[in-house]
C-alpha cells in the first residue's frame, strides 16, 4: 500500500500518444523496468514512471538520486519502425524533446551530449539504454527536476528545477503529458530522417564557439579546445591546438581557458 501521488492521474488520464503507462511509488530504476518490459514486447511509446527510485541510473555509471514528490522519473520504450535509424542520435533527439517541453521557461539549452539546461543549470538528465541482442528497441530514461526547492550542497549552483525557475510547484502528470507529446514528435522526426530533430538540436546546443574542456573518460585528463558543434553522427567537434578532434562520448565543462 502506498500513498497516492500526483502521478496516479496518469492511469486515469494517460498522456496523449502513449501506448501504455505503468506508475510506481518506489522502484529501483524505471530504466531497468522499461528494458524488462521491452524484452517482453512492450510497444513503442510505453511509459514507466515512478515517484522515487532506489537505484536510479545516470550516465557513465553515475547514480541519479530522487526524493518523493520532486522529480519526474520516466522511461519510455522506443521501437523504431525502420531498421536504418541513426541510433547515435537518439540520446540527442531525446534532449530536444525535453527542451521543447520546457519551452515556456527562459534560457533553455542543451549541453552536449544530452543534459538539458535552464539558464546554465541542469534541469534534466537522460540515459538511453539498449540491449545488444533481440529486437531493435531502446529505453530513453529521463530525470526531470520539477518540484525541488533546493539541492544537496554538491549540486547547488549547477542544478535547477521547474519550481525554482517559476517559483511555483508543478503537477508532474501535467509535465509528463507535455513531455510525452514532444517525445512522440521528436522520435517521429528522428525516424523520418528529415533532419528536423538534428537541426533543432544544433540550435539548442550550448557552448558552440566557446572554450570547453572535454573529459572523454572519467578520471582522465581533460582535453581543451574550442567547441565547433557536432558532426553528422552527433559526435562533439573540438578544435584543439593539435587540430580538430571528435568525441563520441564524454563530459564537457565550459572553461575560461
Ligand atoms: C544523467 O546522468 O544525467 C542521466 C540521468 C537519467 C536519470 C533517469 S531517471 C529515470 C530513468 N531511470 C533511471 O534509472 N535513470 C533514468
Amino acid at each position: 500500500m502506498r500513498l497516492p501521488t500526483d502521478l496516479d492521474r496518469l492511469y486515469r488520464e494517460p498522456p496523449p500518444r502513449v501506448s501504455g503507462v505503468e506508475v510506481h511509488g518506489v522502484i529501483d530504476s524505471t530504466n531497468r523496468r522499461a528494458l524488462e518490459l521491452a524484452e517482453e514486447g512492450a510497444p513503442h511509446g510505453f511509459l514507466v514512471v515512478a515517484d522515487r527510485q532506489t537505484r536510479g541510473r545516470g550516465r557513465r555509471g553515475r547514480t541519479w538520486s530522487s526524493t518523493p514528490g520532486d522529480g519526474l522519473l520516466v522511461s519510455v520504450v522506443v521501437r523504431p519502425t525502420r531498421s536504418d535509424v541513426a541510433w547515435e542520435w537518439l540520446p540527442l533527439v531525446s534532449a530536444v524533446a525535453v527542451a521543447r517541453s520546457l519551452r515556456d521557461l527562459p534560457g533553455v539549452a542543451v549541453k552536449w551530449p544530452n543534459d538539458v539546461l535552464v539558464a546554465g543549470r541542469k534541469i534534466s538528465g537522460i540515459l538511453v539504454e539498449r540491449r545488444a541482442s533481440g529486437t531493435p528497441s531502446a529505453v530513453v530514461g529521463i530525470g526531470l527536476n520539477v518540484n525541488q526547492d533546493r539541492f544537496p550542497i554538491e549540486l547547488e549552483g549547477s542544478a535547477t528545477s521547474i519550481r525554482m525557475v517559476t517559483d511555483k510547484p508543478a503537477d508532474r502528470a501535467d509535465v509528463a503529458a507535455v513531455l510525452a507529446v514532444e517525445l512522440d514528435r521528436a522520435f517521429a522526426e528522428w525516424q523520418e530522417g528529415t533532419g528536423e530533430a538534428e537541426r533543432s538540436y544544433r540550435a539548442l546546443l550550448d557552448g558552440v564557439g566557446r572554450p570547453v574542456a572535454v573529459r572523454p573518460f572519467q578520471g582522465e585528463a581533460a582535453v581543451h579546445g574550442i567547441m565547433e558543434g557536432v558532426d553528422a553522427s552527433g559526435f562533439l567537434l573540438l578544435r584543439t591546438e593539435a587540430g580538430l578532434r571528435t568525441f563520441a562520448a564524454g563530459d564537457i565543462t565550459l572553461s575560461s581557458r
